[in-house]
């Protein structure tokens, strides 16, 4: 065993509506309600936590945020700050999704920033790292993936980057259905503990690290079973309350094999 738990988080992106998210977690929390072993969490939109807070308690399942302001209050139209997502009943904050660096121009060093302010409000950051399918093509893979690490190293230092999670989500496998292959997300995952481990072998071994990219119901057993996939950050399947309860459940039942 690895000593790392299995977690599974859900990013419901911009979707959903009132009556949709209650249908959702009515039928999904009960069938998550039977695992063992694994760490849940939803990510709705802003507007929503409020609402998944309260229908969430009691459940075990925790609640995430998408994103964060680096500033805690002030003159920032249109944005949240951590205090506030955790006032909400936030563990979790994605940090640096893909899609927030591509289409909201958020670069490492922002990104870095964003890490540091949801640490130090006690949050869970999830820094989301990846390259897109052209980086992948001309082998800029790690490359990529190591500076979007090492903005974050440099501004938080390990201790910093292993207190949060990271989940590796190559651009070209989101919201396509085109997944990474088991090894192929291995390998990333194996550099991105090796390159932690430069600096701290322990706390490189303890950081879960989790993969995203249309994770299925039928390839999540795969990929968890990876030795360095710590579990799942699911965009998609997470509105399917089947497909989601599914992931979960692969990610349970890794949690129980015993490892070599
Ligand atoms: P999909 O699971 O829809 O590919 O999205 C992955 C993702 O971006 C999760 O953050």
């Amino acid at each position: 065993m690895n000593g790392r738990r299995k977690r599974v988080v859900g990013n419901w992106k911009m979707n959903g509506s009132l009556t949709a998210n209650a249908a959702l977690l009515d039928e999904l929390l009960p069938q998550l309600a039977v695992l063992e072993g694994v760490e849940l969490a939803v990510c709705p939109p802003f507007p929503y936590l409020a609402q998944v807070a309260a229908l969430l308690e009691g459940s075990g399942v925790a609640l995430g945020a998408q994103n964060l302001n680096v500033a805690t209050k002030g003159a920032f139209t249109g944005e949240v700050g951590a205090e506030m997502l955790k006032e909400l009943g936030c563990r979790y904050v994605l940090v640096g999704h893909s899609e927030r660096r591509s289409l909201y121009g958020e670069c490492d060093e922002v990104v870095a920033e964003k890490f540091a302010v949801a640490l130090a409000a006690g949050l869970l950051p999830v820094l989301c790292v990846g390259e897109t399918q052209a980086q992948r093509r001309q082998g800029q893979t790690e490359q990529v993936v190591s500076a979007q690490l090492q903005a974050v190293l440099r501004r938080s230092g390990v201790q910093g980057l292993a207190a949060g999670l990271i989940a590796y989500e190559p651009v070209w496998a989101i919201g396509t259905g085109e997944t990474a292959s088991p090894e192929q997300a291995q390998a990333v995952h194996r550099h991105i503990r090796v390159l932690l481990g430069e600096f701290d072998r322990e706390r490189a071994e303890a950081t879960a690290i989790l993969y995203g990219g249309s994770v299925k119901a039928d390839n999540a057993q795969a990929l968890f079973a990876q030795p360095d996939i710590d579990g799942g950050l699911i965009g998609g399947a997470s509105l399917e309350a089947a497909a989601f309860a599914a992931i979960c459940q692969a990610a349970s039942q890794q949690q129980e094999r015993p490892q070599p």
